[in-house]
């Protein structure tokens, strides 16, 4: 898909970006910055006859072809149900970079690449530009620090990067956007900003806004047409639920609407949350991932987000994102990343002869079911086919994913295996045991609250103090047992007494009565 991407004949090119020149002339506002952008086009070698010649009408006719290209995606639904798979097959092929010191630049627009030169020189050329019709490009920089979660600052114009001092420049940013004393503003980006543990393992970037032709800009080595968006990987600790939480839906937020034509920037480069990834990242960027740390050349791009959008535990607010998505849009997305074929649950007919399947997650060290066959043994004898995961069977992604997918009901006490309910079918069900010592609230808030804004269904079983291990450890009138809330002051005894501390061993008949009535509610007889 890639390839096929990448091969586009010089047609497409040429067609393509001038789809591009008819967007920016109608999202730019500003002559100047249209004046900017127009430029950059050039040098991707658009003859400039071609450039002018274009009408309205055969721009448009080209805008929608993409348009078009969704609405094919969009009609695979099956009938009478909602559009929620966000395809991300059949994309239009995305400008590709070009090298400044090597391209060919043809006869008619040398002139413009001269001009870039220029104003890539900043104030070196005392008076040209000041004199010149011609001004300075104005760029735009909005940074928002005011989230509980995340810093991120959007910028736009003529931005450039140099990875290797993680510097990012705004050349020539106009008075009325952001603005601090002295033009510098640092971002740490990733979404956890009052975790110092975790900001710590995160690179500050540094971004200077010149003022115009105050300041000398480095010149662009490498000239991108599409947006980048910088964030960092350094501190994954290889937990799924926040791999998933606090990177992958906060870049689907940030650059899904790009349709691939985005550019991702990684600082604290992580191979393994990379490679983990690779599927998810692939679909959301046709390009290879950029190491910002050691790029030592000077990338330039049209607009660039450092730092990506978080907007609550595993989800996605419709009303923050740009574009309205939804919790059901991302899980439509994962669908086709990993090529997932269900994507509804539809009650099962037992006269067929079928069952619905259960996929039942077992932890290991903590949290884990003492009596787990015999959990087993009641699901199916209720009348699932269960799937038993052990750890070793959900560290791989892609494949657990499809083993999910033939589900329609995932079970698992509260830990981070329950993630997997992204890969559910929508309306499947997801059940959270949760373990003894009142802690229904942060469960609820991790699992419980994410599952119906992903059109999944949420049923909670928690364990009683005759459920839990800590019973064969603590007398009852411990606070572990007179008042667990107590102990929820403190994160690290929370995590030690209930997180870390207990196993449960589920009450068979308690456990069996719960899972009849999933059972009763999916099946038809
Ligand atoms: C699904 O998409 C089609 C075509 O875009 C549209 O006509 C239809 O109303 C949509 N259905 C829903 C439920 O949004
Ligand atoms: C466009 O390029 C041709 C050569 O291909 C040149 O003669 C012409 O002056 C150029 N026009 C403009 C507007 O730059
Ligand atoms: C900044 O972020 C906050 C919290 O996410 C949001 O409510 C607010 O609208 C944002 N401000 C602007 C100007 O975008
Ligand atoms: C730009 O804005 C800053 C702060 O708002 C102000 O102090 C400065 O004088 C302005 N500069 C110009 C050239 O208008
Ligand atoms: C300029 O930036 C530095 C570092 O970001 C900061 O410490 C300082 O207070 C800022 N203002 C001035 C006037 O130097
Ligand atoms: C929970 O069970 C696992 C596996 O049997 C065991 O290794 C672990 O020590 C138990 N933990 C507690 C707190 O009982
Ligand atoms: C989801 O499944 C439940 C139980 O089978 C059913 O009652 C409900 O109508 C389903 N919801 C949708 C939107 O299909």
């Amino acid at each position: 898909m890639k390839a096929g991407r990448n091969l586009v004949s010089g047609g497409a090119v040429v067609a393509w970006l001038l789809v591009l020149v008819l967007v920016l002339v109608v999202l730019q506002t500003d002559f100047l910055q249209q004046i900017t952008r127009f430029r950059v086009i050039s040098i991707t070698q658009v003859p400039n006859e071609s450039v002018h010649k274009v009408s309205s009408s055969g721009l448009v006719s080209e805008g929608t072809s993409k348009q078009e290209l969704r609405e094919v995606a969009k009609s695979k639904a099956p009938d009478g149900m909602p559009n929620t798979t966000d395809s991300v097959a059949d994309v239009p092929p995305c400008p590709a970079p070009s090298d400044e010191m090597d391209s060919h630049v043809i006869d008619g627009i040398k002139d413009l690449k001269h001009e870039d030169e220029i104003l890539a020189m900043g104030g070196q050329i005392d008076g040209f530009l000041q004199n010149s019709d011609v001004a300075a490009p104005r760029s735009k920089l909005t940074c928002n620090f005011s989230s509980r979660h995340m810093d991120i600052c959007a910028m736009e114009g003529d931005i450039r990067m140099h990875g290797k001092s993680t510097t990012v420049y705004v050349v020539a940013a106009s008075n009325d956007s952001y603005w601090t004393e002295n033009g510098t503003v640092t971002i740490r980006p990733f979404p956890r900003k009052h975790e110092v543990s975790t900001m710590a393992k995160v690179r500050e970037v540094t971004i200077r806004s010149s003022a115009p032709v105050v300041t000398t800009p480095p010149r662009c080595t490498v000239t991108h047409n599409v947006p980048a968006v910088v964030f960092s990987t350094g501190p994954d600790s290889g937990n799924f639920f926040h791999g998933m939480s606090d990177m992958v839906i906060p870049l689907y937020i940030t650059t899904r609407e790009y349709d691939g034509c985005v550019q991702l920037v990684v600082t604290d480069y992580n191979h393994k949350w990379i490679s983990r990834y690779q599927d998810v990242l692939a679909a959301l960027s046709i390009y290879p991932v950029i190491d910002f740390d050691t790029d030592d050349v000077v990338r330039c791009f049209p607009s660039v987000h450092v730092g990506i959008e978080y907007h609550n535990t595993l989800g996605i607010k419709p009303a923050l994102s740009r574009n309205g998505y939804t919790g059901m849009d991302f899980l439509g997305f994962l669908r086709s990343v990993y090529s997932l074929k269900r994507p509804w649950v539809t009650p099962v007919n037992l006269r067929s002869g079928q069952r619905p399947r259960l996929v039942m997650i077992l932890r290991q060290h903590s949290r884990a079911l003492t009596n787990e066959a015999e959990a087993i043994t009641a699901a199916t004898e209720v009348g699932f086919e269960v799937v038993a995961a052990g750890t070793e069977v959900v560290k791989d992604i892609a494949q657990f994913a499809q083993v999910v997918n033939t589900c329609d009901v995932i079970v698992g006490v509260h830990g981070a295996g329950l993630t997997n309910m992204v890969f559910l079918p929508h309306n499947g069900t997801v059940v959270q045991i949760i373990p003894w010592g009142k802690m229904k609230w942060p469960c609820w808030e991790t699992f419980g609250s994410p599952a119906p804004n992903m059109g999944l269904r949420y049923v909670e079983y928690e364990a009683t103090a005759e459920e839990t291990t800590l019973k064969d450890v603590y007398p009852r009138d411990h606070a572990v047992f007179a008042d667990p809330l107590s102990l929820h002051k403190s994160f690290d005894d929370m995590y030690k007494y209930f997180l870390n501390g207990q196993n449960v061993t589920l009450d068979i008949d308690r456990f069996t009565g719960v899972i009849k009535q999933i059972y009763q509610s999916i099946t038809i007889t």
